[in-house]
């Protein structure tokens, strides 16, 4: 393949009903909404090809000096194995620097991973489908509260202390398109999840808990009046609550690799467990 045909730039939003199709085009359920959060959020790049037409994308959203996730990478079918997928990674590898990355791999993608020196720290299960019928909220040993301006510090201090890293913009940019809940044990936070709508229906994460109990108490109240689609993207930390999930009628329909470049910040992290993800690209 001739390279100089190539050019990465950056990504624009007059770019994003492109990059809808080419996540489209591999079965992936983004609407135009997930787009435009996972872009607004990110930083992207696009490779055009002589012609100008796009040929490539890729996104990465930046947690602080140490920390990075990457995703949506995707080459159309046609342009696939000539490389371009390499430099879209090898474009994200010096943008982001001295970071530690994170991110979820198809089986497409894992070869190329490993080629950028990702190697597999976790899996994570997709668990997903239409509630079956009304979810009762659980009874819990905690208070549960709404997220609003007073609980969302709260919120930020337990995702920041899991995480090890900050995730403060993209956060609170979540909270101001979903709704969230965060539990409360003798005044201290002890654990939060968010819903929003997203890919086929709703999403339901991130889910952060100091225990099962507290995790599923999250989720009932959250799912109590909610009907129809709902995602999760659950860790291993969430197996324990998984059966309690497919009670509700949900499903495990995949389970992908997480994969590392460097350390892997939430794997010493001091806050509360990691349920289920933001996103699989955001982590
Ligand atoms: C994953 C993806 C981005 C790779 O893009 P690409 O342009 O085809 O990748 P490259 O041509 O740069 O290939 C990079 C390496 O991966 C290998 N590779 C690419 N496609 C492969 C495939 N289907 N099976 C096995 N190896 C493959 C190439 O052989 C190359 O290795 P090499 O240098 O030893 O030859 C592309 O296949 C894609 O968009 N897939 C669908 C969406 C997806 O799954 N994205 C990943 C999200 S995590």
């Amino acid at each position: 393949m001739n390279n100089t045909a190539f050019t990465v730039r950056e990504m624009r939003e007059t770019d994003l009903p492109t990059c809808l199709e080419f996540t489209q085009q591999v079965k992936w359920p983004h609407r135009m909404g997930d787009w435009q959060l996972h872009y607004s959020q990110g930083n992207g790049s696009i490779i055009d090809n002589a012609q100008g037409d796009i040929v490539g994308c890729i996104l990465w959203w930046d947690y602080g000096p140490h920390y990075a996730t990457v995703g949506l990478v995707v080459v159309p079918e046609h342009m696939q194995g000539n490389g371009l997928g390499r430099k879209l990674m090898d474009t994200v590898m010096s943008q982001t620097g001295e970071r530690n990355l994170q991110l979820v791999a198809t089986v497409a993608g894992k070869r190329l991973y490993q080629q950028c020196g990702f190697t597999e720290a976790a899996f994570i299960y997709q668990v997903q489908g239409q509630l079956v019928g009304a979810v009762q909220p659980l009874p819990v040993d905690a208070v549960i509260k709404p997220l609003d301006a007073d609980s969302l510090p709260d919120l930020l201090a337990m995702d920041a202390a899991a995480y090890g890293c900050n995730r403060e913009a993209l956060l609170t940019a979540v909270a101001e398109q979903g709704k969230g809940l965060v539990a409360y044990k003798e005044g201290s936070a002890v654990g939060y999840a968010m819903l929003r709508t997203s890919g086929h229906g709703q999403t339901l994460g991130p889910v952060l808990a100091a225990d099962d109990d507290t995790a599923k108490g999250l989720i009932s109240h959250l799912l109590n009046g909610e009907s129809g689609f709902i995602r999760f993207d659950l860790t291993e930390q969430a197996k324990g609550i998984q059966p309690w999930l497919e009670s509700l009628g949900l499903s495990q329909v995949d389970k992908v690799s997480l994969m590392i470049k460097g350390e892997f910040l939430p794997a010493r992290g001091n806050g509360p467990r990691i349920y289920s993800l933001l996103s699989q690209a955001f982590g």
